[in-house]
């Protein structure tokens, strides 16, 4: 695994938009909803649907406004091309938030996701080779077993009359994958009735996400049963992490030719933390581990949940869906070769149309490193913008008739393929610039392999909400669908 070089030095510190209007304005000038004294407006935001609430007012203020909560003002930002434009001003000219940094240091995996600066830079090419396509390519008949285990899973419960916990069951895949390729280890949580990691990761991202958003530093003072509960899950994860690298470790004891030659991130972060000891320190490899489960689990099985929702909304888009389904993987039932997976192309659209209407990634918070201006905005360093990702993807600006849920717009052939280019650029589901997510050729291999083997060997039969009303949005980091639960019924043949 040959780490890939980093990108060029940082653009020029000015970010800017055709939207800068010639006089500077500083954030405190700019409209925003009305605050009260002390607490601004976190009165009025429920932290749950933060990025609602922001989007709402995005409405109402414009692409540039200001909100405080508690002691922290933002400056919100929608235009997608200022926030192209900021994404790509990094690491120099903005960071991930100081909040950020330490939450994540506190909670034990202070990695790629949270680092900033020189510590950034020092992994962020071994992350990205451990994700790199030639690397998922050798990976590929691990997905290949994985993927036929889900499809197990979920026949029994077909068999069994159950209804399926989306989100879930869909966690349990997409952990065992990132397991496997980061960490070269058969979780097989799939298949297993015991407890599994991903009932403790997931309750590490709503913690992350209250305490990143939390008013005051509380349990610097004292804690509640909440983070007393926080510190157990934290501890049977740590305990699962240090399990991988103590594998990982014993593998390249027994053959030091995996100093040379790693074959995942994991072996790659103990080869360089051997090779020096200043570069990736014991903190860092475990940091790491544990921000690839975090990272590569939520998102992916959530973009997995909204797509499987907005496919059973959308019937007709759901039957090309399965055609294609049914002609790439024939009897199947699955894909079993990667070229399979490029000719999954409406699959491959409807997840592009998926992360544009739900991206899981809604809101991007990022501190400038330096004194900036953004769209026109004088922006000090330390200050902290909000970007939203929603509202620029979902105006009719930039996409005809831009509520609905078309995949076929993702597929325009020939120089339309510009069209479907340009609009990438403005929906960035995976963010954008120098820290654009490294799991993003991963995350949309599952996805087409996850989703070509529930089209071709099952039906949909229904996709319901707790309560039988709309899909509800509930943002902890990641933003997902609230409590879905599928019934599926066998499709035809069937030899998975
Ligand atoms: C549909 C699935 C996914 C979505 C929508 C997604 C989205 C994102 C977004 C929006 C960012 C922030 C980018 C920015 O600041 O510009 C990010 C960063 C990151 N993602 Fe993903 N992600 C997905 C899957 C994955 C997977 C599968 C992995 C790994 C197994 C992963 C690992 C990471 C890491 C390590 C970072 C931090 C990169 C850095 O700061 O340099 N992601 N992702």
């Amino acid at each position: 695994m040959n780490p890939p070089t980093l990108p060029p030095p940082s653009p020029p510190p000015r970010v800017s938009s055709d939207l800068a209007p010639p006089a500077l304005r500083r954030i405190a000038d700019l409209p925003g909803p009305r605050g009260v004294p002390l607490l601004g407006n976190l009165w009025q935001i429920d932290r749950d649907r933060l990025h609602q609430q922001a989007e709402a007012w995005a409405h109402r203020y414009g692409e540039v406004y200001q909100m405080r909560l508690g002691a922290r003002r933002f400056l919100v930002l929608s235009n997608p091309e200022a926030i192209a434009a900021l994404l790509r001003d990094r690491p120099d000219g903005f960071k991930r938030t100081d909040r950020l940094s330490a939450t994540a240091r506190e909670l034990g995996f202070h990695g790629l996701f949270s680092a900033n600066g020189d510590h950034w830079r020092r992994q962020r090419p071994m992350v990205l080779a451990g994700l790199d396509p030639t690397h998922i390519k050798s990976f590929f008949p691990t997905l290949v077993t994985v993927t036929r285990r889900f499809a197990r899973r979920w026949r029994r419960a077909v068999e069994q009359g159950e209804s399926i916990d989306l989100q879930a069951d869909l966690m349990r895949y997409t952990v065992d994958v990132t397991a496997g390729l980061a960490f070269g280890v058969d979780i097989n949580t799939i298949e297993s009735d015991d407890e599994v990691i991903q009932q403790h990761l997931d309750k590490v991202l709503p913690a992350l996400h209250r305490r990143v958003m939390a008013p005051v530093r509380y349990w610097d003072w004292f804690k509640l049963p909440a983070d007393r509960q926080l510190d157990r899950h934290l501890a049977a994860l740590h305990e699962a992490v240090h399990g991988f690298i103590n594998a990982a470790q014993a593998r390249l004891d027994a053959d030091p030719g995996l100093r040379e030659q790693p074959r995942n991130l994991i072996e790659a972060m103990l080869a360089a933390r051997g090779r020096d000891g200043q570069s990736v320190t014991d903190e860092d490899v475990s940091g790491n581990v544990l921000t690839m489960l975090l990272a590569g689990e939520d998102t992916t099985a959530n973009t997995l949940a909204w797509m499987i929702w907005q496919l059973h909304q959308h019937p007709d888009a759901a039957l090309q869906a399965a055609a294609e389904a049914r002609a790439v993987c024939g009897d199947e039932g699955l894909v079993t070769q990667p070229e399979q997976l490029s000719r999954l192309d409406y699959v491959e659209a409807c997840a592009h149309e998926t992360m544009r209407l739900r991206p899981v990634a809604p809101v991007i918070i990022q501190q400038a490193v330096r004194d900036t201006v953004v769209a026109g905005i004088e922006v000090p360093a330390e200050a902290l913008v909000m970007c939203l990702m929603r509202p620029g993807a979902t105006s009719d600006t930039h996409f005809p008739e831009a509520e609905r849920f078309r995949p076929e717009r993702w597929l325009s052939p020939g120089a339309a393929n510009v069209a479907a280019s340009s609009a990438k650029r403005v929906a960035m589901p995976f963010g954008a610039g120098p820290r654009i997510c490294p799991g993003r050729y991963l995350a949309l291999a599952e996805m087409k392999m996850a989703m070509s083997m529930l089209l071709s060997s099952f039906r949909i039969e229904s996709v319901q909400t707790p309560d039988g009303t709309d899909v509800r949005e509930r943002l902890a980091l990641t933003m997902s669908p609230v409590g879905l639960r599928m019934r599926l019924r066998t499709a035809g043949t069937f030899t998975v």
